[in-house]
């Protein structure tokens, strides 16, 4: 065990958090949790996540800026961005997969997989999700922005173009926030979600 929460609780507590206090991080926690994104599977141990660990104030700041926080404070939320006191850029490389399924041990008939399910994004999900994670088990809280909303970051941060940047997880010691608006979409019934043995809508769970 990491830190003190439990496994179950740790899945339980986790949800994106969009305020920080000013506290710092402490450094030991910020290695476990970027040791977390590390330790997240890849599809033939191709390992193409990377990240960028900020903790700089001014970096910060100019990514909420690129973020447009300015829009999220009209909206009523905090300017949760630039006050998280570490942002980590998940990052990830497509060509990273290309090289290694061209390795000897993954070809089929000689050629690469066509890549029914394009992989890096499954993997930078799964780093995504052990970072949140891992924040929690730090008794910290995570928040996590899509890159969708954060043009010219690449240029920023000077991230290669072989990786592409998936998006800013923010780090802190959490402080009272805003409730997002998509949460009042609740969650999809279990019995859409979740099918025994077969594809079914009208599983009665049991377990
Ligand atoms: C791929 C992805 C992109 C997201 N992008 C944003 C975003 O740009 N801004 C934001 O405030 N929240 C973003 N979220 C957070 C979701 O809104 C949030 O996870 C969802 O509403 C469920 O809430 P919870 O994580 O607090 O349980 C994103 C989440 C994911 C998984």
């Amino acid at each position: 065990m990491i830190g003190t929460v439990n496994f179950k609780d740790v899945i339980a507590k986790r949800r994106m958090v969009r305020n920080y206090t000013d506290e710092s991080v402490d450094a030991d926690s910020l290695a476990r949790i970027v040791w977390a994104g590390r330790k997240a599977p890849s599809a033939g141990f191709s390992q193409g996540q990377a990240f960028v660990v900020i903790t700089s104030q001014a970096t910060r700041s100019a990514i909420a800026e690129l973020a447009g926080e300015a829009e999220y404070v009209a909206d009523g939320l905090d300017p949760w961005i630039s006050r998280a006191p570490v942002h980590v850029i998940v990052c990830v490389s497509e060509s990273a997969y290309h090289r290694r399924y061209n390795e000897a041990d993954k070809l089929h008939d000689g050629k690469e997989t066509d890549w029914p399910i394009p992989y890096w994004w499954v993997d930078a999900g799964a780093s995504l999700q052990n970072l949140l994670l891992a924040a929690v088990d730090e008794g910290l809280a995570a928040g996590f922005l899509g890159l969708h909303a954060i043009p010219g970051i690449r240029e920023l941060l000077g991230i290669p173009a072989e990786y592409e940047p998936i998006g800013v997880v923010t780090i802190g010691r959490p402080a009272p926030d805003g409730r997002s608006r998509s949460l009042n979409r609740g969650w999809r019934e279990e019995s859409h979600v979740v099918h025994l043995e077969r594809w079914s809508d009208d599983w009665a769970p049991d377990f």
